[in-house]
């Protein structure tokens, strides 16, 4: 079965909220089996298996969280990251500079950006179908 693996950091829970509403649009889609993952506590060789992969964090001074900077600066994370088909996501206050940073720092990883999003603080109306959405989109992509 294709796997999904989505990726959050989150300090008061909206990228968390965000996580699991692309989460539950993949799930959506059959034959296509999903798990949602702290940055904290992402297994490599999961990440390695996984074939699609939803990654974010809040905006943090214009940029991405330091977790998932650091996070994407290991080795065998890029390798894993490598040639995957990937939708990036962000929580914000005002503007989600986040996103800038991930379309820059994965496009030297040859890695497929299929999809993005953004909320303003905690998603709502329709920030959550477009989540949703998003996550089944990923979930098409890798379907057999
Ligand atoms: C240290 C810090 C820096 C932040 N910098 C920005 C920023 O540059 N731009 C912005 O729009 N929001 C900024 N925010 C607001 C967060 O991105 C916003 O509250 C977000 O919804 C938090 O997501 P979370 O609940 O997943 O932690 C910042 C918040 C913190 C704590």
């Amino acid at each position: 079965m294709s796997k999904i693996l989505v990726i959050y950091d989150s300090l008061t829970g909206n990228t968390a909220k965000m996580a699991e509403l692309i989460a539950e649009g993949a799930k959506t889609v059959r034959e296509v089996h999903v798990e949602v993952c702290s940055v904290d506590a992402v297994n490599v060789k999961e990440l390695n298996e996984a074939e699609a992969v939803a990654i974010g964090c809040p905006t943090h001074a214009f940029s991405a969280s330091n977790k998932i900077k650091e996070f994407l600066s290991r080795n065998d994370v890029k390798e894993a990251l490598m040639s995957k088909d990937v939708a990036i996501f962000t929580s914000c206050l005002l503007y989600p500079s986040a996103l800038k940073w991930f379309e820059k720092n994965l496009r030297m990883l040859n890695v497929r950006i299929v999809g993005k999003a953004y909320a303003r603080g905690k998603p709502k109306g329709n920030k959550v179908q477009e989540l949703l959405s998003l996550g089944r989109l990923l979930a098409d992509k890798i379907k057999r």
